[in-house]
């Protein structure tokens, strides 16, 4: 069975798509057979693993009208064993497009579907909004939400929304979603501020918050402009060694559950 998880949280620029990217790049380093479904209208995944979005010709955004993942539009990164159903610059209307659309909660899930057995891991990028394609995201997270956490001031602002949205879903849409972890990102050791986060979100989730926390690096601030992610770009820094770690903190607790 196929594993989905989506990456949501509202905010922006709290290391969602660099989590997609680099948890991805692990797990499929470790042996999993990963697709990365950009569902960002800002295609940040997408242009991550050195894909042109201007050259991409089937996107996210065919599979929420067709309800369909043709073969084709799923770009595979040989070097990194990776799987990539691109974003393009349509999807920014495919909220209001599919509106008049029945089922529109479901479209991504359905078309999801349709890859049943072909992936071991689908993650999900979403976009830093809770519209209808955050919650495309949310009804196709047939296996629990990640959800990245700064370690910054306000870190738990806006976490009540998430909360919210979800059971939302879960009451109107989706009874079975679940929240599979939260992951703590951009960390600093030399502030008091990312300790005292860290303490807040375990309060927020117990038990809920995977240990591997990610670090603040450059490198990983760096790898997108390289198209790669940290895997491939600096295999040997902090925050290669983080998402590693996390890769097999996620790859462990699943394969204990099943
Ligand atoms: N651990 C980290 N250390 C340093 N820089 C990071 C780290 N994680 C992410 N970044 C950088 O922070 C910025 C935001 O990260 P990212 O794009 O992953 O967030 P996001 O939640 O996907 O943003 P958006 O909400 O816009 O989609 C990017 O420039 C990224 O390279
Ligand atoms: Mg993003």
């Amino acid at each position: 069975m196929t594993r989905i998880h989506a990456l949501v949280n509202q905010k922006g620029g709290v290391g969602k798509t660099t989590t997609a990217i680099n948890l991805g790049a692990y797990l499929a380093y470790l042996g999993q057979r990963v697709l990365i479904v950009d569902l960002d209208p800002q295609a940040n995944a997408t242009s991550c693993l050195g894909v042109d979005k201007r050259a991409v010709q089937f996107s996210t955004y065919d599979a929420l009208l067709s309800g369909d993942v043709p073969a084709a539009s799923i770009l595979f990164n040989e070097r990194l064993k990776l799987s990539l159903l691109p974003s393009s610059p349509a999807l920014a209307g495919a909220e209001i497009e599919l509106v008049e659309e029945s089922s529109r909660e479901f479209r991504l899930r359905n078309a999801l579907q349709t890859l049943d057995a072909k992936y071991d891991y689908i993650l999900i990028d979403c976009p830093p909004s809770l519209g209808l394609l955050t919650v495309n995201g949310l009804v196709a997270s047939r296996d629990g939400v990640l959800i990245p956490v700064q370690c910054e001031y306000l870190a738990l602002e806006g976490l009540g929304l998430i909360t919210q949205t979800i059971e939302r879903v879960r009451s109107v849409l989706f009874p079975e979603l679940r929240v599979r972890g939260v992951i703590l990102t951009m960390f600093d050791p030399r502030t008091n501020l990312s300790s005292d986060v860290v303490k807040e979100v375990n309060n927020h989730f117990p038990g809920q918050v995977f240990n591997s926390i990610v670090p603040r690096s450059i490198r990983l601030a760096e790898a997108p402009s390289y198209g790669l992610p940290i895997s491939a770009y600096a295999p040997t820094s902090v925050g290669a060694k983080a998402y590693e770690a996390l890769a097999k903190e996620l790859l462990n607790s699943d394969e204990k559950e099943s």
